[in-house]
């Protein structure tokens, strides 16, 4: 899958090229030095239902603006959901929109759903401007009969859709076409129309949508709506998704114990990854710990290394007090990912830091060789086994290395030399461990330690 999405992006490189992009391209691809919050609100606005929009985002080759904008301030993203532009958007001006000439006015429109600061629409006051990253203003407005709030002509049908720490998206009704972008696209049609001899109305703009008015097409009697279903159906709730289930809520009650339980079955059926297993339920308390997060609506992604890579753990890597713990604390990622949202964001932005259950430190994430690779230099592993599990709470992928955090790379790599004499082997994490737990007369308790 990972080769098809990297054949994929290079054909679309090429692509764009050959329509003149090729200027334009450097900002698109994804070998560019910052690196990206996981939790950032432009990670979740491509993995998020929104598709339409983030397609339009990435065609538009907007990420690295957005990603450096990101980087100062936080974002309010208006978000029209696929209903929005897949059916109700005249079908002239999107195809205006996606022609390669036209990529400046496609930037524009984008950039006008965009607002460098946190806009909460009950706290933030109406009637002040807001200024967006085109060069447009947005004014956020109360409907005084319904209170049903509306950020220039669109009604805002979804607030906080997703809210993550450097921003927000709210979903709105239409797409908000800003006075430029209209003008460009009547030019260009006025301009198809008098070359086109045909004569045409001039295009007439709805004030209140600020989109072109189109005279309805003549309906024979008996013949079926001109309007989509959708169109005719009275407002409902809103048509958006709900944003992914996240941490917490007194109304989240999941059985976190059994689908714990239900993983580490997979993991030592899935073969390979018996030493993780053990780790989790013998050695440790940690698929207790795990089982009670997931319980409490927290979602879990384990980067689990195989049998292979937990051989080439040195006794000294383990001796510390606390070291299994740690070691697997730094695997766990507190975010629901699987291989394809992984690779998906590694591809579009090069880097990404995910933040890990050992504190303060992140696990870096980039795109290798089609695939995904944690981890700096020698310390990194790749994305061997994919989506070993996946529940929607708990995402299990195994990986070829055991990964330690940059710092005490360095402290391990020391150790590494100094007993570079000793041969790996497996079942040392255990072997180790019992050891100390002998020291202090717990091992009785551990059956593992007497086989
Ligand atoms: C983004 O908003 C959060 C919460 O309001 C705030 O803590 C944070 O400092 C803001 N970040 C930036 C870059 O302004
Ligand atoms: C915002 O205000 C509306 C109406 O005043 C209310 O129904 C809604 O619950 C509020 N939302 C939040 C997140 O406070
Ligand atoms: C835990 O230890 C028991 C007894 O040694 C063993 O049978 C079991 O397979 C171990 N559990 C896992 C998940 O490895």
């Amino acid at each position: 899958m990972g080769f098809l999405c990297l054949f994929f992006t290079f054909s679309l490189l090429f692509l764009f090229s050959g329509f003149g992009f090729s200027q334009e391209t450097p900002s698109a691809a994804p070998n560019h030095l910052g690196q990206i919050n996981s939790n950032s609100v432009l990670v979740a606005l491509l993995d998020s239902h929104y598709t339409e929009l983030a397609e339009l985002v990435e065609k538009a080759l907007l990420l690295h603006t957005l990603e450096e904008a990101v980087g100062k301030h936080n974002l309010t993203i208006f978000a029209p959901n696929n209903e929005a532009l897949e059916r109700n958007l005249d079908p002239e001006f999107k195809r205006f929109l996606l022609e390669p000439g036209n990529l400046k006015s496609l930037q524009t429109l984008l950039l006008y759903h965009i607002v460098p600061a946190r806009i909460e629409p009950n706290s933030t006051s109406d009637s002040l401007l807001h200024p967006t990253l085109s060069n447009h203003r947005l004014q956020l407005s109360t409907e005084d009969s319904s209170g049903a709030k509306f950020i220039g002509t669109a009604r805002l049908i979804n607030p906080n859709a997703v809210n993550r720490p450097d921003g927000v998206i709210h979903g709105i009704q239409h797409l908000l076409i800003p006075r430029s972008v209209q003008q460009d696209f009547n030019n260009r049609r006025s301009l198809r129309s008098i070359s086109a001899v045909k004569p045409e109305g001039a295009p007439e703009v709805d004030p209140k949508t600020h989109r072109l008015k189109k005279p309805a097409p003549p309906v024979k009697p008996g013949a079926s709506p001109v309007l989509p279903v959708y169109d005719a159906m009275a407002p409902g709730p809103s048509l958006a998704p709900a944003p992914a289930p996240g941490p917490g809520g007194p109304h989240h009650h999941f059985n976190g114990m059994r689908q714990v339980k239900d993983f580490i079955q997979t993991l030592v059926q899935y073969g390979g990854y018996n030493e993780m297993a053990d780790i989790l339920v013998n050695l440790t308390s940690l698929a207790t710990e795990m089982g009670r997060l997931v319980s409490e609506g927290y979602v879990l992604t384990v980067l689990a290394p195989n049998d292979e890579a937990m051989a080439k753990l040195t006794t000294d890597q383990l001796s510390e007090p606390g070291a299994p713990e740690q070691i697997i604390y730094y695997h766990v990622i507190p975010e629901y990912q699987t291989e394809e949202s992984m690779y998906n964001s590694v591809r579009r932005f090069g880097k990404v830091s995910y933040d890990t259950l050992r504190l303060p430190h992140k696990v870096l994430a980039q795109e290798a060789d089609g695939s995904v690779k944690f981890g700096h230099g020698d310390g990194s592993a790749y994305l061997f086994d994919p989506d070993i599990y996946t529940d929607g709470r708990i995402s299990v992928q195994g990986i070829d290395g055991v990964l330690f955090p940059p710092e005490e790379k360095n402290k391990e790599e020391k150790k590494t030399i100094k007993v570079a004499t000793v041969k790996p082997r497996r079942g040392k994490l255990l072997e180790v461990a019992c050891r100390m737990l002998v020291g202090i007369g717990q091992d009785s308790r551990f059956s593992t330690c007497h086989v």
